[in-house]
């Protein structure tokens, strides 16, 4: 494991039995209230960014915003909030996707993404990966390519890498920490 590795690992706080029982919770808030931690975190999801050639970051809701913001100001390209459905003003794109129990849906207006841009995916876990998997639907669908996903987390157990490939295209997935 690597320094960065290891501060960042050390920044995460497990909850147990929250949201609930059963579930360990990823708690990245105290990496966030470490300003050498946060920093290590934005600069490197930003040279992942720069090296595949990202020319917009799309974050996921809601902590795909926190990372993503700064990683798109450091890599000097726009930021796109995917938002759960029904939050954003403009017309949208929304695709659906299954949950463990039931669907969900998420949204991106329709202007932000459009043929030519290269979409780098930037969220704080991957688990079951059916989040990121509609956010590369939504980018496809509107024309953009693919450039990457990028984690911060990835729970190996849960498949989200293998649920993935399909919509990455050969695109690059990149998870700073497997736990
Ligand atoms: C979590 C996490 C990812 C997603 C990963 O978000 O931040 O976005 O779930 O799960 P998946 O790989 O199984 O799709 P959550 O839905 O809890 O939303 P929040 O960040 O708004 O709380």
């Amino acid at each position: 494991m690597t320094d960065i590795q290891e501060l960042l690992l050390s920044r995460i706080r497990d909850v147990a039995d929250y949201p609930e029982p059963g579930v360990m919770f990823k708690d990245i808030t105290p990496l966030l209230a470490d300003p050498q931690a946060f920093t290590a975190l934005t600069d490197t999801l930003s040279q992942l960014a720069v090296r595949n050639g990202a020319t917009k970051i799309v974050g996921l809701e809601a902590r795909g915003f926190i990372l993503g913001a700064p990683v798109a100001v450091r890599a000097g390209v726009g930021f796109i909030p995917v938002r759960k459905a029904g939050k954003l003003p403009g017309a949208t794109l929304s695709q659906a996707y299954d949950l463990e129990y039931g669907s969900a849906e998420i949204e991106v207006h329709a202007e932000d993404l459009a043929a030519g841009d290269r979409v780098m995916v930037i969220d704080d876990v991957l688990a079951t990966g059916g989040t990121a998997e509609a956010s590369l639907q939504l980018v496809r669908r509107a024309g953009a390519d693919v450039a990457g996903v990028a984690v911060l987390m990835e729970l190996g157990f849960l498949g989200g890498r293998a649920r993935l490939e399909p919509a990455l295209g050969g695109a690059p997935l990149d998870a700073l920490l497997q736990v």
